[in-house]
């Protein structure tokens, strides 16, 4: 297994030898191949780290916006050879969801954190706010200095990519999380408010939608040896993720366990959301939404990847997976 990120953040591997099972499931974090990083998340699931250990990872992964060298990105992308329309039209849709998401999700955290039950799940999310921030800034940089766009700040930055991202992103970013973080903003002793919004931040949005989504397109990316910067930056801005998702497994498993009424909050919050996270994958322009072509995999491979990442979230939380039919493609 591999310590060093792919791209000059540094993963100090060998300091890390007396670590216990829980250390060892969080070090895959540390590899550069996505597909590692996501089998990574299964083994941190299953190893249920405390948010202390979360926290010290965060601490030992620090990388930066500036990294990453986006050299042969922007060669390839001013290169009217390199890619058809097709495959830019669904690149820019694809990073647009992205970027915009990012940002809803620095904003709406801030109310998660205030109502978080310990100091060591608040010390948790205060470096998830800052990472959420850091993947936004990362966005911004690649859509100035790779892809051309200009814009006074990274509000009008947004503003211009807003016409890229799908009416169920919408209902998902715009609507579905933002009330539950103005839930948990009115009152942030409401638990059950709570355990919502994790279901909806963490395990829809993160575990289920961002995750599978980053997996397609690095893999799309890298096989093609397209982006290389990009795909170095978008792999660790990944890697945070995969910890983001480990917090909210580890807080759902133990509200659960705490009071079967949780179970019940988070079947009905999924039962609700499936239906539209599903269409967040779907770009605006096609005829069929459950069935439909990309110019890099076809969407019942997309689909079906996400229900088994939800899955395995389930499982671990102490949930029957079987809660998920009928629901999502
Ligand atoms: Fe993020
Ligand atoms: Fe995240």
């Amino acid at each position: 297994m591999s310590n060093d990120l792919s791209n000059g953040s540094q993963g100090n591997g060998s300091a890390e030898a007396e670590f216990t099972t829980e250390d060892e499931a969080l070090q895959v974090l540390m590899d550069g191949d996505i597909d590692k990083v996501m089998s990574g998340l299964d083994r941190i699931i299953e190893a249920a780290p405390s948010y202390e250990k979360l926290f010290m990872r965060w601490q030992r992964q620090h990388w930066s916006t500036e990294d990453f060298d986006f050299s042969e990105d922007i060669r390839q992308w001013n290169d009217p050879d390199m890619f058809t329309e097709e495959e830019r039209k669904f690149l820019l849709f694809g990073f647009s969801q992205f970027f915009l998401g990012e940002e809803r999700v620095t904003v709406e955290l801030l109310p998660f954190a205030m109502a978080a039950p310990s100091h060591e799940a608040q010390a948790f999310l205060t470096t998830q706010i800052s990472d959420e921030a850091k993947h936004m800034v990362f966005f911004d940089r690649f859509y100035r200095e790779v892809l051309g766009m200009k814009a006074n700040d990274i509000g009008a930055m947004l503003d211009t990519q807003r016409v890229n991202v799908n009416k169920d992103w919408e209902t998902l970013f715009d609507g579905i999380l933002h009330e539950c973080a103005e839930r948990l903003r009115l009152d942030p002793t409401d638990f059950p408010a709570l355990v919502r919004g994790v279901t909806v931040y963490m395990i829809v949005i993160e575990g289920t939608l961002a995750l599978t989504g980053a997996r397609f397109i690095v893999k799309s990316l890298k096989q093609r040896d397209w982006l290389p910067g990009f795909v170095a930056g978008f792999t660790a801005v990944n890697r945070d993720e995969s910890r983001h998702v480990g917090f909210g497994v580890k807080f759902l498993a133990d509200a659960i366990k705490a009071d079967p009424a949780n179970a019940r909050i988070v079947e009905e919050t999924l039962q609700e959301c499936l239906p539209v996270a599903s269409l967040v994958f779907v770009p605006p322009w096609v005829d069929d939404p459950y069935n439909f072509e990309t110019p890099f995999y076809h969407s019942s491979e997309i689909f079906a990847y996400a229900m088994k990442a939800l899955s395995k979230k389930l499982a671990a939380m102490g949930l029957d997976p079987a809660v998920l039919a009928g629901d999502a493609a």
